[in-house]
């Protein structure tokens, strides 16, 4: 019986080396190590043996099948790898032919203009400070000096969430934040965010827009420092020979209030459609802030003064690169955002 094991693994071993495929393999298995091999029927009879047989038998046998799993593992993987190796070779990839070309993004207008605005307050030493575009009803008018009922909150009509919760209208709350945070330090700051209005969408007014806030306290702050800062970053925005003009106006919270025009830099002053033939445009709304609201921010007016300014960032955009409707920079339209 012994001998007839070593045969059998032999002949099982040689029959493997000719087997060239995985059908040819997966016959093998059956007639070598299946139900109705040989093996099988011999190792079911083992209990059958006269006892002195049985052990020795039944240990080679168990050992011949192991062995023959192993070779038969050891092939399965060999026919693999040859079946991989001709599949490459039968379906060789052309390396000449040209790419898929990759389709590569590119920064939004606005996010262009806003990185050029954060420079250039960058280099005057204003920080960045980013504050939340949900609001409360305080924050957005309140503390700003706006009382329930003040007649200026008809200025911003905007989207409520609730009864106190609203999109902000202008960043100006931000000032209040950047101070109670801030609070006793000198403050100089941009507050740059998405601000939102319940309007009429025309081409020059979107219901959301950037703004970006300037805010600077300190000991001794003054008009003089506030009007510097403008000129200057009017005239490295939008070129070296750009003017300011100065116009009082009003904010609640600021006293007192002006607003900044600079000269038309399409006519150059001489009057066209895009100033509305007055040769100026409007900057940017700004004053000396209000008592009220450095109290509110934490800062004792007696002690502190400071300036604030905001303005848009799609109409400065709008005015350098002559863009003649505002929706198009939030139509998604590539045709129109791939030009910049
Ligand atoms: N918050 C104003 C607006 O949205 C703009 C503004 C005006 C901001 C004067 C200021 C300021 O900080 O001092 O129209």
């Amino acid at each position: 019986m012994l001998q007839k094991l070593h045969e059998l693994k032999e002949k099982a071993l040689q029959a493997l080396e000719m087997v060239s495929d995985s059908d040819e393999l997966d016959g093998w298995r059956v007639g070598h190590l299946g139900r109705k091999s040989e093996l099988n029927s011999i190792l079911r009879n083992v209990g059958q043996l006269i006892p002195e047989e049985r052990p020795a038998v039944g240990r080679l046998a168990n050992q011949v099948k192991l062995a023959l799993e192993v070779a038969y593992d050891d092939k399965a993987e060999a026919l693999k790898r040859q079946e991989l190796e001709r599949a490459l070779r039968e379906q060789r990839s052309d390396v000449t032919l040209p790419g898929r070309p990759v389709s590569v993004g590119r920064l939004h207008l606005s996010t262009q203009t806003l990185r050029e605005i954060y420079a250039i307050f960058g280099a005057m030493g204003f920080q960045v400070y980013e504050s939340p575009d949900v609001e409360t009803d305080e924050l957005n008018f309140g503390l700003l000096n706006m009382p329930p009922h003040h007649p200026a909150r008809d200025m911003w009509d905007t989207f409520w969430i609730s009864d106190e919760v609203l999109l902000r209208t202008h960043t100006s709350p931000g000032q209040i934040r950047v101070m109670r945070e801030r609070y006793p330090e000198p403050i100089r700051v941009i507050l740059p965010g998405k601000c939102y209005r319940y309007e009429q969408i025309t081409a020059r007014s979107e219901h959301q827009f950037y703004q970006v806030e300037g805010l600077a306290v300190g000991h001794a702050i003054t008009m003089t420092d506030l009007i510097g800062t403008l000129s200057e970053f009017a005239r490295r925005f939008y070129g070296p020979d750009r003017r300011i003009r100065i116009r009082g106006s009003y904010f609640p919270f600021t006293e007192p209030s002006i607003e900044a025009d600079m000269d038309c830099i399409l006519c150059g002053g001489e009057g066209c459609r895009v100033c509305r033939y007055s040769g100026w445009l409007e900057v940017c709304g700004a004053g000396m802030v209000h008592p009220v609201v450095l109290r509110n921010g934490g800062y004792d007016p007696d002690e502190w003064s400071g300036f604030a300014f905001g303005f848009g960032v799609e109409r400065p955009a709008m005015v350098k690169y002559s863009i003649d409707d505002i929706r198009l920079f939030y139509g998604n339209d590539l045709r129109f955002l791939r030009q910049f």
